[in-house]
């Protein structure tokens, strides 16, 4: 499983990094990135689909 964050579409609300912190991080300015090129490690998988199901820009996606 990979998660991606569509650069266009987040508008740094932050949720990502604070309820995932092992697959994302903020960038300087707050917006959202993924940690390790996006591959979400084994057990972070329940993880990934509450930062999705959490993103109000709906900005991540799972691969
Ligand atoms: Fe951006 Fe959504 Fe995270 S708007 S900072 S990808 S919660």
């Amino acid at each position: 499983m990979k998660v991606k964050i569509d650069p266009e579409r987040c508008q740094g609300h932050g949720r990502c990094y604070d309820l995932a912190p092992a697959l994302f991080a903020e960038d300087d300015e707050g917006y959202g990135q993924v940690v390790g090129g996006g591959a979400v490690p084994e057990g972070e998988e329940r993880t990934a689909r509450l930062a999705v199901a959490n993103c109000p820009e709906r900005a991540i996606e799972i691969l």
